[in-house]
């Protein structure tokens, strides 16, 4: 299987390249912040709990996350996925190779999108996402073909609560340092590749798709 971690902070563009890098590669994708954002649509305990965290711009705790995340990855595809928004800790990483190299698997491939602090708190501000599916769109840099609505389903475009630019700070504070351990975890690792997140979405598309192909982490490890 082919597993490719992609990295990056709030409102770098994982969101946005995730299903092209999956499209590209035959793999779902699994997003962590769709799957929190279901959970707390519908009400369940576990959102009710996110909600807390994700409302104040926080990580939800590792043992909750893990959890609900490993449990979407053993369901998964056999043939590998794009893990978009996980891991987001050091912790989280280490669950993570504790759980593919239970079936001989690893992370193939870690892709972090770089851009800097500054451009990102005006991203979130221009975000819309679809209210049926999370697909991302921003009023200025991509905007969908009919104003309010998504071009996939046809929902109506929202912005997202945590796009607040307060909580967008927050984000940014509590969450880009943990952010760093797990890049530096890959980095140790040797599969760690980053691109330069300020180019327009397809040319960051065309740079994330040339570091998979360049043979990173296909030479040893079974399963794959
Ligand atoms: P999550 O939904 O994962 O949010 P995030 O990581 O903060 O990332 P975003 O979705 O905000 O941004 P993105 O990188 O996907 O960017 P996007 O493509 O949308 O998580 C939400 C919350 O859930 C977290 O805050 C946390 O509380 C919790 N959580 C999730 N995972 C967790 C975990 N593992 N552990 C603990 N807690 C967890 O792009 C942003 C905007 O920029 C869009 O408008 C887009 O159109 C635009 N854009 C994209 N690329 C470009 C480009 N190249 N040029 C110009 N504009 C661009």
């Amino acid at each position: 299987m082919t597993v490719v971690v992609l990295l990056g902070a709030p409102g770098a563009g994982k969101g946005t390249q995730a299903p092209l890098l999956a499209e590209h590669l035959g793999v779902p994708v699994l997003a962590s912040g769709d799957l929190l954002r279901a959970a707390v649509a519908a009400g369940t305990p576990l959102g009710r709990e996110a909600d807390r965290y994700m409302s104040r711009g926080q990580l939800v705790p590792d043992e909750t996350i893990v959890r609900i995340f490993l449990d979407q990855l053993r369901a998964a595809d056999a043939k590998g996925a794009i893990l978009d928004g996980f891991p987001r800790t050091h912790a989280q990483a280490e669950a993570l190779d504790r759980a593919l190299a239970e079936h001989g698997d690893r992370v193939d491939h870690a892709l972090y999108i770089a851009v800097p602090l500054e451009d990102l708190v005006s991203r979130m501000a221009s975000r819309r996402i679809c209210a049926a599916n999370g697909h991302v769109y921003n009023v200025a840099t991509n905007p969908p073909q009919r104003p309010g609505l998504c071009d996939i389903d046809g929902s109506e475009l929202i912005q997202r609560p945590d796009d607040a630019e307060a909580t967008v700070r927050a984000r940014m504070a509590q969450q880009v340092p943990p952010l760093e351990e797990v890049a530096d975890y890959y980095r140790a690792a040797g599969i760690l590749r980053t691109v330069d997140g300020r180019q327009p979405i397809d040319e960051v598309s065309q740079a994330l798709i040339a570091e998979l192909s360049d043979g990173v982490g296909s030479a040893t490890g079974g399963g794959h």
